[in-house]
């Protein structure tokens, strides 16, 4: 599914990821834990293909083809979908356009016929309702004065729409109390698991992933994936901390 091999990638010249190697197979869940600082987010912008984070060294294949080569919006296409930590505000564009606009232009895209309002508008209420999200919430601007984790049902409701086949979520989790993190947590299942789809989950807490059971855990340190293993390596991060257990590698 993504195959990323020792990537560099700087902003405003200043090298961000160092040489960063990760491989994320159809149908596992990879979350990657980190320190603040580490370049997690900037690995997410690197994949979605954010302008100013350059590419200096390394590869990245998406169902072998160099994603490095593809417009942000060919990736999107393409099956990849990117869950900001900080979900943006538009406003004058209600959640039901901005989503009917977004899924149709994908369609077309992939030579596929646009779904008609009344397709869209039951295809928007399923998701809706796998997120716990009103309908009256999608029929508002999207993410404008809504509370956080109103913005993170809602990214995932757009999710649950595009149905990626890659999604990388950066800290998803970030903002949400208890009930909103399990409701957000099993909407990532259901959306995304499946055996020919693949989740990059960005967290810095076990909580979500005792709700979204990762397959594999790596730790992202300076640009570098520093160390991987299974579920019980977030569960030792979050028991001794990041120093002990980079120490004890
Ligand atoms: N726009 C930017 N310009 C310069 N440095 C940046 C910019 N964005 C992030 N950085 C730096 O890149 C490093 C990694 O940041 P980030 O990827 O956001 O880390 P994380 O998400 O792991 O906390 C940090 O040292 C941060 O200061
Ligand atoms: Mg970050």
């Amino acid at each position: 599914m993504l195959k990323i091999e020792n990537l560099h990638a700087e902003i405003d010249g200043t090298e961000i990821l160092k040489g960063l190697t990760l491989e994320i197979p159809n149908g596992e869940i990879h979350a990657i834990m980190g320190p603040n600082g580490a370049g997690k987010s900037t690995l997410a912008y690197v994949l979605g293909g954010r302008p100013g984070y350059e590419v200096t060294q390394g590869s990245v294949t998406f169902n072998g083809q160099d994603m490095l080569e593809l417009e942000p919006h060919e990736r999107a296409s393409a099956g990849l979908f990117l869950g900001f930590q900080y979900p943006v505000e538009i406003p004058g564009v209600s959640n039901v356009q901005f989503l009917r606009e977004a899924l149709n232009a994908q369609r077309k895209a992939r030579g596929e016929e646009p779904l008609t309002g009344g397709e869209f508008l039951k295809l928007a209420k399923e998701k809706a309702g796998l997120l716990k999200l009103d309908m009256d919430m999608l029929k508002r601007n999207v993410n404008v004065g809504f509370s956080g984790g109103e913005k993170k049902r809602a990214e995932m409701v757009q999710m649950g729409i595009l149905d990626p086949t890659l999604a990388i979520l950066d800290e998803t989790d970030s903002g949400l109390d208890i009930d909103a993190l399990r409701v957000v947590g099993e909407g990532i299942n259901a959306i995304m698991r499946a055996p020919d789809k693949a989740v990059l989950l960005i967290t810095h807490y076990q909580r979500l992933l005792d709700v979204v059971k990762p397959d594999k855990v790596s730790i992202l340190s300076q640009g570098r994936i520093v160390r991987t293993g299974g579920a019980d390596l977030a569960k030792r991060l979050e028991d001794e901390g990041y120093d002990a257990v980079m120490e004890a590698a």
